[in-house]
């Protein structure tokens, strides 16, 4: 083997992958542990590649079916549609990507569809000098950390989910389950997206704002995130399964360009 090393972050999720060339197909053992690094990290980081976007297409392949973003057409790379572009950089006038130089909040990719991302990979090709970092937390660490009596009381509640965008919607909202069972580790996460998160199932409107409230603020508590500062080359995989990301604003006289690609699939009770 290659002498792979995980590297673990020492916050509450993420590693370093070390000593892959993600331009390189991978053999069977590397692939196993990457998998098993991301079992257990949730978000892998790659330091130090020269992708092209064949290249990350290729890579995502190793741990399902890459789609073209199911909503964002717009920024869908013609030659490689696998890939949206996220990135601020105007070119005569006009966006050549998604996500401008906005701050963003705590969300989990595409919760407002039936069946919501499941891993994303985003690589670094430009990144401004200031601003732009992303946050992870750990579905997993907080739900943990929840006690026994909150627990019991959210083990069979459902979220239903809107997006702000009516274009995006499904004819029928989807709900998702609150506490989820990861479909490949089996570990209990608590999965809420509060961006798109409109209310829960069985519950009055406002007992179910207030547990939302309640559940969004200490799931995003310091002790769950880890922060990462971009480096042009780095390739970062996250599972949207069991954690919720969020991104700093940034300059927009800086540039930042991010490939994007995308798997589907749900986290089922
Ligand atoms: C995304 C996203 C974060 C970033 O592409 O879904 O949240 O750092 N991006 O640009
Ligand atoms: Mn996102």
């Amino acid at each position: 083997m290659a002498g792979i090393e995980i590297v673990p972050t020492g916050a509450a999720l993420g590693a370093d992958v070390v000593g892959l060339d993600l331009r390189e197909p991978l053999g069977p053992e590397v692939v196993a542990q990457v998998q098993e690094a991301f079992h257990t990290h949730a978000v892998l980081r790659f330091r130090g590649q020269q992708l092209n976007k064949a290249e990350q297409v290729a890579f995502s392949r190793y741990f399902g079916e890459p789609v073209p973003h199911p909503t964002n057409t717009r920024d869908r790379d013609p030659e490689q549609p696998e890939i949206t572009i996220i990135s601020n950089i105007e070119e005569n006038g006009k966006a050549v990507g998604a996500l401008g130089n906005a701050e963003l909040t705590f969300h989990a990719d595409l919760v407002f569809l039936h069946t919501p991302g499941s891993i994303s990979l985003l690589y670094c090709v430009e990144t401004p000098t200031t601003g732009g970092d992303t946050y992870w937390s750990s579905g997993y660490a907080a739900y943990e950390a929840l006690d026994e009596a909150t627990k019991r009381q959210i083990a069979n509640l459902g979220v239903v989910y809107v997006h702000n965008n009516p274009a995006y919607n499904p004819p029928t909202p989807p709900i998702h389950p609150l506490v989820c069972t990861h479909p490949e580790t089996g570990h209990k996460t608590l999965f809420l997206s509060p961006n798109a998160a409109q209310r829960i199932t069985g519950l009055p409107a406002d007992a179910g704002r207030a547990l939302l409230d309640q559940l969004y603020y200490h799931a995003t508590e310091e002790r769950f995130v880890w922060r990462h500062h971009w480096q042009p080359g780095d390739l970062i995989m996250w599972d949207n399964r069991c954690t919720l990301h969020r991104r700093d604003g940034f300059p927009q006289d800086q540039r930042r360009l991010m490939w994007r690609t995308q798997l589907l699939g749900p986290c089922t009770q």
